[in-house]
């Protein structure tokens, strides 16, 4: 059973969030799984101005770029660390190596590293077309660590952020939909009316693997934080 929330706004979901992490911590939580992009940052927020001591604890990031150094402005290091790591660190953070040409290599170290550090608690964001982590629709459930091409419209839609098209990268590492489903508790955000049908088919719709966040509906410990505006469509009570 998926446990909804339904907050007003990305702030409240910044509270609830760390209200769930701070409650994982305290039941012996050590293993933290981390997502990039501009949903986590409230709760990221909370946590990193808050007294919670997790100076003990490690912390695993679901994915990054393909050939982008860790000091790239636009690399999911740098952005952890900015938003993250900077204002309060964990003992150790571990971010797929972006460098590592070598992909039978890198997916390998990341699975191994997540099944001798089984992430007790892991936070997602939900894309506007169900992904979660670069696991993209049609991505099987039982995938375990691998490197993703991404499409077109996701190159295009990165491409601001660089000087030149060619710059941006056309890979990334990504933990699996099966590597994500084995974390003890899960807690996915999504706010903003643009999430309301990635939603909707989340939590109402049967699970497909074209909705790659319906596999959450499989899961025996998963909080759904959402705002008003991303649980718009939603017809059922919660
Ligand atoms: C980030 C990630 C992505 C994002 C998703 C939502 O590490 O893996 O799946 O969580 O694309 O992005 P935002 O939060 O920017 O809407």
């Amino acid at each position: 059973m998926m446990k909804v929330k339904i907050v007003a706004d990305p702030t409240a979901g910044g509270k609830a969030g760390y209200e769930l992490f701070a409650a994982a911590l305290e039941n012996n939580a050590r293993v933290f799984g981390l997502a990039t992009g501009s949903t986590p940052i409230s709760t990221y927020d909370e946590i990193t101005a808050s007294n919670l001591d997790f100076s003990k604890c490690i912390s695993i990031n679901l994915d990054e770029y393909v050939s982008l150094a860790p000091t790239h402005p636009q690399s999911y290091h740098a952005f952890m660390q900015e938003h993250f790591f900077d204002k309060k660190p964990f003992s150790k953070s571990y971010v797929p190596d972006g460098l590592n040409p070598d992909e039978q290599e890198e997916t390998a170290r990341y699975e191994k590293l997540i099944a001798e550090n089984p992430i007790d608690f892991q936070i997602l964001g939900l894309g506007r077309n169900g992904h979660i982590g670069f696991n993209e629709p049609g991505t099987p459930f039982d995938s375990i660590t691998h490197r993703v091409e991404l499409t077109q419209s996701t190159i295009d839609a990165n491409a601001r952020f660089f000087d030149n098209e060619k710059d941006v990268p056309r890979y990334a590492y990504s933990m699996g939909i099966g590597t994500i489903m084995k974390s003890k508790e899960i807690l996915i955000e999504a706010y903003g009316e643009n999430k309301a049908d990635a939603v909707k088919k989340m939590i109402e719709e049967p699970s497909t693997e074209q909705v790659p966040a319906s596999v959450l509906q499989q899961h025996s410990n998963v909080t759904v934080l959402i705002d008003q505006a991303a649980a718009s469509k939603l017809t059922k009570k919660y």
